[in-house]
């Protein structure tokens, strides 16, 4: 009897202490891992037309194809970020956070597009935003391009145009300039991958070109002519004087294998998604993989050459090993399988790449239904990054998940504990380089072409007010703790909601 007792006692003590090892496990916040929060000019300034901003494909789009945005609405106002900066560095100083991501309105800067006239006003606003921050001990990550350019440059072509590598650069170089002093992390383009296909290849955001798979490569392909030829002149007249660091920001979902052991169709949706703009810095040139495939398939259009742009084997040269680091935007990850009949793909994006992609329905879901709950395909994409290009520091430029809003984000917090820590085990077990992690998004803001019914915010933004009042999530206070403590505090749980996902 007594025996039985101690034993059961015993069962107890073991369980308790395992469980809380599993709790424990990959909590604590390594020094080598910088948290940060971002958020992107257009989304978040406002000021659209104030002190000479000139007109961004953005003003142009929502003002002409108003209907394109799911609630009709535009970034006018947005979240009145311009006037509004100093209590936003207030907020970002109360969570703790190491640094803050903020892109730069190319319209603001040179309004008509050329670094011949630059806007004064609108480089003392960024100025103004970058000293704020660092008087207020916040790191600033400055995104040099992150969708908005000058609607005169559009009206040229575009990314369709190869001049735009040379605009692009001359822009670039006026931030190296002025902001190069006081900035020491730049990225050169987000999300060459959505942009293009979204925006050349679709109607979906702007500058909605409609231009399909050929006019989303060609605007890869100028994308990455621009972001070498902005990488190189940093390396030629101002990384020795301002000691910076510089990179591009790939948009890469997780491609987890629909039929277990079966590697090559989450192989292939990794080289067509993530591959087409990491390979050609990371490796050289496009996967393999996909120039084959691409080839392939132009070939049974009846096109006589690829609609795969080629690089010569200067430019393959000049754009292999232009960054600093890996930039990574990451929200969800897919089931990937080749399909046994026709294509139905979540994503036009991999049309050619002939694997289809799905979601399982029993994963859950954020209010949109592409940002599902799925932390271990966080980890299976850390750990390609990891073995693909030799282990290279990665920073999560953008991590997050939309709800309709609200104060109340339990979803937001289980979201962001389950990724951080999938982060925390991918750096701990796995030894995976990241070096940073970013919340996305600090506030309430324009979400593209879902306006404003889908919110990223750790803070509220009232969008029906004309003083844009701010308010702090439930999510804000746990994020507090996670920096108070540099140690993954539990999600807080609403009292029907689950710990865990199907998929932890
Ligand atoms: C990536 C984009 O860079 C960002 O602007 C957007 O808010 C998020 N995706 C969420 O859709």
């Amino acid at each position: 009897m007594e025996k039985s007792f101690i034993f059961l006692i015993f069962l107890v003590l073991t369980h308790r202490s395992s469980m809380q090892e599993d709790d424990n496990a990959y909590s604590k916040i390594p020094a080598g891992l910088k948290i940060g929060i971002g958020e992107a000019s257009y989304q978040t300034e406002g000021a659209w037309n104030i002190s000479n901003k000139g007109e961004s494909i953005w003003d142009n789009f929502v003002h002409n194809v108003p209907w394109k945005i799911d609630d009709q609405s535009n970034g006018d106002t947005a979240s009145d970020s311009y006037y509004k900066y100093k209590d936003d560095v207030k907020l970002i100083k109360m969570l703790g956070l190491d640094y803050h991501r903020l892109s730069i309105s190319w319209a603001r800067v040179l309004p008509n597009g050329s670094a011949d006239s630059i806007n004064q006003e609108g480089i003392q606003y960024y100025h103004n935003f970058i000293d704020e921050l660092l008087a207020n001990g916040i790191e600033p990550i400055v995104t040099i391009y992150h969708w908005d350019h000058p609607q005169v440059l559009e009206d040229m072509g575009g990314w369709m145009n190869e001049s735009m590598a040379t605009w692009f650069t001359e822009y670039a170089e006026v931030l190296y300039r002025e902001l190069g002093p006081k900035v020491k992390v730049f990225v050169t383009i987000n999300e060459p991958q959505i942009l293009c296909f979204q925006g050349y290849g679709g109607t979906l955001i702007a500058p909605g070109r409609n231009l399909g798979p050929a006019g989303a490569y060609t605007c890869g392909h100028n994308m990455l002519k621009a972001h070498a030829k902005a990488y190189r002149l940093y390396g030629e007249k101002y990384r020795s004087a301002q000691n910076g660091k510089l990179g591009i920001i790939s948009h890469c979902s997780g491609f987890l294998p629909e039929t277990e052991g079966e590697t090559l169709p989450s192989e292939t949706a990794y080289q067509f998604r993530c591959g087409w703009i990491s390979h050609a810095i990371f490796v050289g040139d496009y996967p393999q993989l996909m120039k084959s495939k691409v080839a392939e398939v132009s070939r049974n259009e009846g096109l006589s050459e690829s609609r795969l742009p080629k690089f010569s084997p200067e430019w393959i040269r000049y754009i292999n090993g232009t960054a600093d680091f890996f930039g990574l935007n990451h929200y969800s990850s897919y089931l990937v399988s080749f399909p046994t009949t026709t294509i139905q793909n979540d994503s036009f994006m991999l049309d050619d790449s002939g694997v289809s992609i799905r979601s399982d329905p029993r994963w859950e879901a954020g209010s949109l239904k592409r940002f599902r709950i799925i932390p271990e395909g966080f980890g299976w994409l850390l750990r390609k990054i990891k073995s693909e290009y030799n282990n290279p520091p990665v920073y999560i430029t953008e991590n997050g998940l939309p709800d309709n809003g609200g104060l109340q984000d339990y979803q937001r917090i289980k979201y962001h504990y389950l990724y951080l820590k999938e982060v925390l085990r991918a750096v701990q077990r796995d030894g995976c380089n990241v070096q940073r992690y970013t919340f996305w998004s600090l506030l309430d803001h324009f979400e593209w072409n879902s306006g404003y019914r889908h919110t990223f915010g750790f803070i509220n933004v009232n969008m029906t007010s004309p003083g844009r009042e701010r308010t702090p999530k439930l999510s804000f206070s746990w994020l507090q703790n996670v920096m108070r403590t540099r140690q993954l505090q539990p999600p807080i749980l609403p009292p029907s909601v689950n710990t865990t996902t199907n998929h932890q």
